[in-house]
């Protein structure tokens, strides 16, 4: 069989902290489950831009690209300026790869502190598709007259029919892959008796963005006409964020924008009992180049070097980068190891209220495996 080749950049902050765990937990379902695989790490991230300036050097690029997938903890480092890391790093190769794809399961574990009242881990069962190649992000725009009174800031927002499309049906077909799983329960019976099985909304706001997200729209109505067995459904993102909050039950799949999907998975991961918890993968579907897979969260500067990261995301994504290999039955097999360290109760970091370290959380996770 051959070599999986993982480029690993652990990155700033906490993200070396969580990698090393999620790391370990690769390392053990691998040997189990008969998965060869080859680690290549990667110096990429503050320190080193720090001390040489080198954000994403072109040879390292290239020696990313012939990796199968690539794992990353986080970038953003308090001593160098917003974007450049960010920018540099993280959306480079988001775009250079085609990851056109952000996909964000929002799940709660029984067990992981829920923030609403009355909801449960029935109610929190959603999956973000964030289009991640398009939109704000591509970093169309600039400045006149800058540093003066009259300065203008322009940052463009390019959406096209293509990008649009093709994230919009990855989302459908996602849909259908969780009517696998059995029908969506917030269907009601008149939804049912149409034939819908599952349900994808479109998030936009099309109220205001009536050039993009009028062509969001379109390309939804006609690629949902090819999706009988799944509904379509539309919310303004403003409406969106309230009802993540009052009814989470509601939703199924959601297909997104870049900077919406961004937004709303922060909202989604304290839904599923925070940033520690939250994990993702920044998909190219066609395999042309490789995926990434990296928890939703930052560096978290605030907690870096103290030993107290929640190293759960990390290992979920881990989780995520098995299914993407086509070892989904590993991959369930550490959520699996998750959800009974959470269902346990302890241990847990400070963040999910308890006084446990990552290494600590990390044993449980690796023990629960067995
Ligand atoms: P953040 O996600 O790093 O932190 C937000 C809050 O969540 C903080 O209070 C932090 O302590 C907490 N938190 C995050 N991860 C945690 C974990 N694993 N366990 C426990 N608590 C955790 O967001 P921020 O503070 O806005 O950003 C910090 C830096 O990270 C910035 O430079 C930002 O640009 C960058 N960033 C990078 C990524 C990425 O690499 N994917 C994502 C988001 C932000
Ligand atoms: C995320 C992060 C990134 C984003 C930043 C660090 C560029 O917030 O992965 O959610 O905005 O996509
Ligand atoms: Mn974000």
């Amino acid at each position: 069989m051959s070599l999986l080749k993982i480029g690993v950049i652990p990155g700033d902050g906490v993200g070396p902290e969580v990698t090393e765990v999620g790391l370990a937990v690769l390392e053990k379902v691998a040997k189990r489950d008969g998965l060869a695989y080859e680690l290549i790490p990667f110096d990429i991230g503050g320190e080193r831009y720090i001390k040489t300036g080198d954000v994403l050097p072109q040879s390292e690029q290239d020696r990313l690209r012939a990796c199968d997938v690539i794992l990353l903890g986080a970038v953003g480092h308090p001593g160098v300026a917003p974007g450049v890391l960010e920018k540099g790093i993280l959306l480079k190769l988001r775009f250079d790869f085609h990851q056109y794809i952000n996909l964000r399961p929002v799940r709660l574990f029984p067990g992981a502190p829920c923030p609403i009242t009355g909801k449960g881990p029935d109610d929190i069962d959603m999956v973000v598709v964030r289009e991640n190649n398009e939109d704000l992000y591509v970093g169309a725009g600039g400045f006149t007259y800058k540093g003066t009174s009259e300065e203008v800031a322009i940052q463009t927002s390019m959406n096209t029919r293509a990008g649009v499309e093709r994230c919009i049906r990855y989302a459908f077909e996602a849909a259908r892959k969780r009517a696998e799983r059995g029908d969506f329960g917030s269907l009601s019976a008149a939804d049912k008796a149409k034939g819908y099985k599952r349900q994808v909304t479109l998030v936009a706001k099309t109220n205001v963005l009536t050039f993009a997200h009028d062509l969001w729209m379109r390309a939804f109505n006609e690629v949902a006409a090819e999706y009988p067995d799944v509904k379509p459904a539309y919310m303004h993102v403003d409406a969106c964020c309230m009802r993540m909050v009052t009814n989470p039950e509601w939703f199924d799949v959601i297909v997104t924008t870049n900077m919406f999907g961004d937004i709303i998975t922060d909202l989604g991961a304290v839904l599923q009992g925070g940033m520690g918890l939250a994990a993702s993968g920044n998909l190219n579907p066609d395999k042309t180049a490789p995926s990434m897979f990296e928890p939703v969260h930052g560096s978290a500067p605030d907690i870096a070097g103290k030993g107290i990261a929640n190293p759960l995301a990390a290992i979920l994504s881990v989780a995520m980068m098995l299914d993407h290999v086509g070892r989904s039955e590993s991959g369930d097999s550490v959520r699996k190891a998750v959800a009974a360290v959470l269902a346990a109760g302890s241990p847990r970091t400070p963040d999910l209220g308890g006084k446990s370290s990552t290494a600590e959380v990390g044993k449980a996770a690796l023990a629960a495996l067995d």
